[in-house]
């Protein structure tokens, strides 16, 4: 299928904001999102932006039945290894529906990687949910091993008032 990767504008935040949301009614977590388009257009595109993104698009004549031509993002920022150096790490990865399995998915991937090795990375990280069997073996077959598995290591997470009171320090 005919279809081109590049770097997300500021004009796409209404797009990765609605893509966003398709992926977590897919990950059945959509209360859980936050954020609008206006904290994408702040947090990714000012001065020091906080994530860097990139867009899956298709030409007009094979847009989507609701009309979209923006049909795949992936959301990444760079991270530090004090074992390895330099990491890039990919917040999201995502295909709309109808446009699965025609490479799109591991195009997206491969421009991550590209542009973390270019920055001098050494590893790309990220995260899957234990019952999404499908992502997790498009991962497997990209070459990618499972660190919690294989490491031990699990995801921690502080936030709200549990965050607050570490940062007064007096939990
Ligand atoms: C995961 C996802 C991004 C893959 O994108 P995609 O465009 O459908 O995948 P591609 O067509 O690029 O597949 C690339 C390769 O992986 C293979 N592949 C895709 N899905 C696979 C699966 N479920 N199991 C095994 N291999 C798979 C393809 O056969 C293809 O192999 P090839 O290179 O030998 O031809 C997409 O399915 C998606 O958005 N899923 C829902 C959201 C999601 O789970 N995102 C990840 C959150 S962690």
């Amino acid at each position: 299928m005919e279809f081109t990767i590049r770097a997300a504008t500021l004009e796409d935040c209404k797009d990765i904001s609605r893509m966003i949301l398709e992926l977590a009614e897919y990950e059945k977590v959509s209360d859980q999102v936050k954020i609008a388009q206006r904290d994408l257009e702040q947090d990714g595109f000012s001065k020091n932006p906080f994530f860097h993104g990139i867009i899956a698009e298709v030409p007009e004549h094979l847009k989507s039945k609701e009309g979209h031509t923006k049909v795949g993002y992936s959301l990444y920022f760079y991270t530090y290894s004090s074992w390895k150096g330099r990491a890039v790490y990919m917040e999201d990865l995502y295909v709309m529906p109808e446009f699965r399995g025609k490479c799109i998915g591991k195009a997206l991937m491969s421009k991550v990687s590209q542009l973390g090795l270019a920055a001098g990375c050494t590893q790309l990280n990220f995260t899957v949910l234990d019952w999404n069997k499908s992502s997790l073996d498009f991962y497997l077959k990209q070459g990618c091993w499972d660190v919690t598995s294989d490491l031990g290591y699990h995801c921690m997470r502080c936030e709200g008032d549990a965050l607050e009171h570490l940062a007064q320090g007096d939990l």
